[in-house]
């Protein structure tokens, strides 16, 4: 089972309390922290998070550096027991803006974990679903052009092998929480045939009840995947 958050609320939940919107995003990696120690006794081995998106740069120049720390944050405190309990962490997204010791750190932490696998933890830092589906149209096309691809061989397979999620499954069920219902240019590609569930939480509370509570949703869906279920080709006649 492949889940998906939005961590969402961050500055909501500051704002309720009177704190700074960095405290909101401080509290937003214990979060992170629990949902992912919760994750594998609820059957999840992939987990992709949403923790920058590309659109995030145009919030004040403070608060970007803000969010920028919080990758460092969460693995200066985490690194070794996600290396230890098996977590392979991929972060995906764009390098570009980052400053360079965020890239060595995130280079290192991907490094240190790249034989785990009992658990896959995706972080979508610098991320948009648009601008990953352009980077692989654009490899394609740069391999068409050196000759080592033929237009005739794409198809969705080879075009989902060139995104940056193409190590995991297709998310199952994407999870939103703070109310907000968006995908926010979130896995847009990889979202085809997600269930998507709405929570009312914001991401500083989440936790395992909360999870559990979503997977609980996404449970009691029918999934068909553009198909009819067997019942209804009977009824059909
Ligand atoms: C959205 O809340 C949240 C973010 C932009 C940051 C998400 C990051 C974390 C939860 C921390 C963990 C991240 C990493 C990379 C380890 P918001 O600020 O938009 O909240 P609001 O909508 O209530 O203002």
């Amino acid at each position: 089972m492949h889940a998906a958050i939005v961590m969402d609320g961050n500055g909501r939940w500051a704002k309720q309390r009177g704190l700074p919107r960095s405290l909101g995003h401080r509290a937003g990696v214990e979060a992170l922290k629990r949902t992912v120690s919760a994750a594998p006794a609820l059957n999840i081995r992939w987990l992709t998070v949403f923790g920058f998106s590309t659109e995030n740069w145009s919030r004040p120049a403070a608060e970007v550096g803000q969010l920028m720390a919080l990758p460092q944050r969460y693995f200066q405190s985490d690194i070794a027991r996600l290396e230890r309990e098996g977590v392979r962490v991929r972060v995906i997204g764009s390098r570009e803006g980052l400053s360079r010791d965020l890239v060595r750190m995130i280079d290192d932490a991907q490094a240190r974990t790249a034989k785990n696998d009992t658990f896959f933890l995706n972080i979508a830092f610098n991320y948009g679903g648009q601008a990953d589906i352009v980077a692989a149209a654009r490899r394609f096309a740069e391999e068409v052009a050196q000759g080592r691809a033929d237009p005739m061989d794409l198809d969705q397979q080879a075009f989902a092998s060139r995104l940056a999620t193409c190590d995991s499954p297709p998310p199952d069920v994407i999870i939103r929480p703070s109310g907000e219902q968006r995908l926010s240019n979130f896995l847009l590609w990889e979202a085809a045939y997600a269930e998507l569930v709405f929570q009312d939480v914001l991401w500083p509370d989440y936790g395992a009840e909360h999870l559990k509570a979503a997977l609980a949703a996404f449970a009691a869906r029918e999934r068909r995947y553009g198909a009819v279920v067997a019942d209804d080709v009977l009824a059909a006649g």
